[in-house]
Formats: C-alpha cells, sequence, structure tokens
C-alpha cells in the first residue's frame, strides 16, 4: 500500500494535553466518532491510548482520509480501527453506514470550528445532538473567544489571517456555542483552558 501518511506539527503538539481531557470525558466502550480527523495522527494515538474503544476517523477530504488509512497500517492498528471514511458535516443528516449509529458513544471534533463556516458549526453540534445516547460527550477543541473577547493577541492575529483567507471562517464565540447546544438537548459540562490560547469544551446530551 502507497505511504499517504501526512504530518501536521500541531496535531502532534496539542496530542498530549487533549488526549489529559479525553481521559476523564470518553466513556469505556463504544465508538468514538470523530469528525475532521485531518491527517490521523491523532486517531491514532487516541485509539493506542484507549484500546477498548473503536476510533472512527473521517474528513471531508480524500487525501487526509487516505492519510489516516496510511497512519492506520503503519501503526498496525488494521485489526482494531475501522476503515475511515469521507463524511462531509455540512451535509445533513450525516451520511453514516447504519450499523454505526448504535455504537456511537462519544463524538470528537478537534480544530474545525475556525475552518468552515457558521451554518456547518451549528450543523455539526445539531447533528451530535442527534447521534448521541443519553449522557453521551460531544467534544470540541480549538481556538475560542470568550464572550465575544479573543482571549490572546495571537488569536486576534489569527482569526484576522482566517478570515483573509476567508470571509466565512474565523474563531468562534464559545457562548454562541453553548446556545446553539443547550438549544438542542446537550448541557455545558465542562470548558477547560488549554496550551497555546485553545479551549477543551465539554457538553452532553440530556436525558
Ligand atoms: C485544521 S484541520 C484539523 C484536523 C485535525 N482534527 C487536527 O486537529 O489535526 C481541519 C480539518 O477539517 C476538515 N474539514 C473541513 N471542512 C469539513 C467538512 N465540511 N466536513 C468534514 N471535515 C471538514 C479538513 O479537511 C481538515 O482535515
Amino acid at each position: 500500500m502507497v505511504d499517504c501518511r501526512l504530518e501536521f506539527p500541531a496535531t502532534q503538539r496539542n496530542s498530549k494535553p487533549i488526549a489529559n481531557v479525553l481521559q476523564g470525558v470518553l466513556p469505556r466502550i463504544g465508538t468514538v466518532l470523530e469528525v475532521a480527523s485531518g491527517s490521523g495522527e491523532h486517531a491514532v494515538s487516541f485509539q493506542k491510548l484507549f484500546p477498548s474503544l473503536r476510533w472512527q476517523a473521517t474528513d471531508l477530504s480524500l487525501l487526509h482520509v487516505k492519510s489516516i488509512s496510511s497512519w492506520i497500517n503503519y501503526e498496525g492498528l488494521q485489526d482494531i480501527m475501522p476503515v475511515p471514511f469521507v463524511l462531509d458535516v455540512s451535509l445533513s443528516p450525516w451520511q453514516l453506514p447504519k450499523d454505526l449509529v448504535p455504537s456511537i458513544c462519544a463524538i470528537v471534533c478537534i480544530n474545525l470550528m475556525h475552518i468552515t463556516n457558521w451554518d456547518h458549526c451549528k450543523l455539526t453540534i445539531v447533528e451530535s445532538a442527534r447521534l448521541l445516547r443519553c449522557n453521551s460527550p460531544l467534544f470540541i477543541y480549538g481556538p475560542f473567544k470568550k464572550n465575544g473577547k479573543h482571549v490572546s493577541q495571537t488569536n486576534v492575529f489569527f482569526d484576522k489571517s482566517l478570515r483573509e483567507r476567508n470571509p466565512d471562517w474565523g474563531i468562534r464565540d464559545i457562548e454562541d456555542l453553548e446556545v446553539i447546544s443547550n438549544n438542542v438537548g446537550l448541557s455545558t459540562k465542562r470548558i477547560i483552558k488549554m496550551p497555546a490560547n485553545n479551549f477543551s469544551l465539554v457538553f452532553t446530551k440530556l436525558g
């Protein structure tokens, strides 16, 4: 098989702090649906760390899905890790294999919200709320504003550069994400300040 592994430097840097949070958030068994998995470096690292879970990686980009497959092969995880597939979070309802849905125990979304438009952010939350069972978590990680304000000068520059690349992109406000989540039956469980001006947001599906 051709080696299509991509390497994202930021992904390698933030893996450990994210894993530390996930440790206290993820259920013990079931399938974690990860959207926008990117290179797949998080996916394989978290699959190794949480062997009783099945880590279902997905991404919009076929190039990234190929990278995820290559990482799975490289790490020798083919027997325990599901085959990654293309999932576009902007298409409602999400196109998921039917047998996957009942096994979903958590949804993970890392570094997507700032590089997609606001409607797709909302849809990601709405679809997660539809798919998750009672008490199951939605974990979102990335750079965010708090109460409409940037938390660092670096984020001000980053936000500007994102909007220059695409006017529909940009750093979102935690409170806006909370309003959407709370309106669709996801309660805010934890908001954790992370290294490099990022946050982990943990929502759980209400009964
Ligand atoms: C900044 S990268 C983050 C990748 C990975 N989660 C990480 O943190 O390394 C954003 C990812 O979102 C994916 N993406 C963008 N729009 C998407 C969409 N509509 N549906 C699913 N994935 C999308 C991109 O292909 C890319 O892999």
